[in-house]
């Protein structure tokens, strides 16, 4: 057992941040040829991304993917500890899972991802789900192959989740999910530290990757024919300042840029490190897409200064000017809490006031959520959960009308979209437009995989209508 403990995920030293390349195929490589694995991912892009280097472990191993968890004899939950209903869903799984692994008694049943690091979750599992095979870390996914080879000989449960700095692992195998969009990380962990988030403690300290190592990989994805990357951390505009070589974020968006790849993103955004050289080389390049993400939590100071997120409203503001007016056509999205500890109506009418202000072209909303080990659990709290689920029906009506008002904007225009497959809706195709958002289109299968002209015929709230036009 190697449990996680919060006091080691607070820790952060200047110790060197170790790079390895992954080599674990030479022990289990088809070793398990035959067996079927069912994974199900939950939480963000890096979490996403994380999956697909497990897949391709698994499938290393010899293993086949199947969609439904009861055909699988592997059940795999990629986790994510971002707010309670996060955790209440894994914990609701488990309990049908448990009921699962009753009358199949071979199937492995194993959890990764952030809730694999939070001390209380491990031990929870550790007394409660003895019954489960293994629990694996955040920084020890590479060690996959070796975990789920030994949970099929021996039936003990396994937990191997240290709360370490962490390093970088180079060469995974990745089973991307998408033939033409790639996410690429740059960067792991977060030293931030807002007082309400848990992440810091669950992915570790800040380690920028290599820049010969991105640039290589979106070289190689241009290659095969990928058409978008998006550069994945959960603070890119810090990219590099923790290497010292005078390398940033703007100098890798540049670089990226060159490789050729047709279009390039990034998220997130934190509003503090976004530096005036980045708008530029954003605003100089064409593939570089006219689409950020800027989190700001709120639009009031107290609250922010509470949250530890380190610019003041108007600050927030200046940036978002900027992008505004250097970047043609930019789209802004964000992420807001309602309900931090004891915010005023007051204060939450600031933030409704910011919305006004910006008109963000789509808005992540949240009710504040506890979060073991952070700052923010321990601050006292007199707002009622009734309160605060009426204020985020109030701020999602406002964000949606913006939302809404910002599409239809694009009605009757010409908008590139890059397309990527049969839509839900029968008889369309789907793809996104430059700005990140998602067009349900008419054209020919023909176009799938290109960034084609699309008509916008009509606007709806979440998504655009359109008619792909012949150049
Ligand atoms: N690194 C990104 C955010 C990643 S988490 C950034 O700082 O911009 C995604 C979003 O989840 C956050 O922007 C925040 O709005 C929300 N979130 C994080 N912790 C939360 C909590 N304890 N309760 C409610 N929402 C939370
Ligand atoms: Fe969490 Fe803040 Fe880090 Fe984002 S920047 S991951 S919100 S601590
Ligand atoms: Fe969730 Fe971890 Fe991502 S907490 S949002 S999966 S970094």
């Amino acid at each position: 057992m190697n449990m996680p403990n919060l006091k080691d995920a607070r820790k952060r030293t200047k110790e060197e941040v170790i790079t390895k390349n992954y080599n674990n195929e030479k022990t289990v490589k088809n070793k398990l040829n035959n067996k079927t694995f069912y994974i199900k991912t939950y939480g963000c892009q890096m979490n996403e991304h994380d999956s697909e280097n497990m897949i391709a472990i698994l499938k290393e191993m010899g293993m086949n993917r199947v969609e439904d968890m009861e055909e699988a004899d592997l059940i795999l939950l990629n986790t994510c500890s971002i707010r309670e209903n996060a955790h209440n869903k894994v914990f609701g799984m488990l309990g049908r899972i448990k009921h699962l692994k009753q009358t199949k008694k071979n199937i492995v049943v194993g959890l990764t991802g952030c809730m694999a690091q939070e001390e209380k979750v491990a031990e929870d599992i550790k007394n409660k789900y003895k019954w489960m095979d293994f629990v694996l870390g955040t920084h020890n996914i590479h060690k996959l192959s070796n975990i789920v080879y030994d949970s099929f000989k021996e039936k003990i449960l396994k937990i191997d989740a240290p709360s370490i700095e962490g390093e970088i692992i180079e060469n995974m195998p990745v089973d991307r999910q998408n033939k033409y969009k790639a996410y690429v990380n740059i960067m792991y962990g977060c030293d931030k530290f807002c007082t309400y988030c848990i992440v810091p403690y669950t992915r570790g300290k800040q380690r920028s990757r290599n820049k010969n190592d991105i640039i290589k990989e979106v070289e190689s994805l241009v290659k095969d024919g990928y058409k978008e990357v998006t550069l994945l951390g959960q603070n890119v505009n810090a990219y590099g300042k923790d290497l010292n070589d005078n390398y940033n974020m703007a100098n890798l968006l540049e670089d990226t840029a060159k490789t050729g790849i047709e279009r390039v993103r990034f998220m997130t955004s934190h509003p503090w490190d976004f530096t005036d050289e980045m708008i530029d080389v954003i605003a100089k390049y064409k593939n570089i897409m006219p689409s950020i993400h800027l989190p700001v939590q709120s639009g009031n100071d107290k609250i922010l200064k509470l949250m530890g997120r380190r610019y003041t409203k108007e600050e927030y503001l200046t940036l978002f000017n900027k992008l505004k007016k250097k970047i043609p056509n930019v789209a802004i999205s964000t992420d807001i809490i309602v309900g931090f500890p004891n915010e005023t109506d007051e204060e939450f009418q600031d933030t409704l006031n910011l919305v006004e202000e910006c008109k963000f072209d789509l808005a992540y909303t949240f009710i504040f959520s506890k979060r073991v080990g952070t700052p923010a659990e321990k601050m006292k709290d007199s707002i009622t959960i009734e309160e605060k689920e009426q204020r985020l029906y109030k701020l999602n009506e406002l964000v949606n009308k913006y939302a809404l008002l910002n599409n239809k904007k694009l009605e009757g225009k010409i908008v590139p979209v890059l397309v990527e497959q049969a839509s839900d809706k029968d008889g369309f195709l789907m793809g996104y437009t430059d700005t990140n958002k998602l067009v349900n289109l008419k054209g020919p299968e023909k176009i799938i995989g290109s960034i084609v002209n699309v008509k916008i015929t009509d606007a709806k709230t979440w998504s655009l209508n359109g008619e792909y036009i012949e150049k």
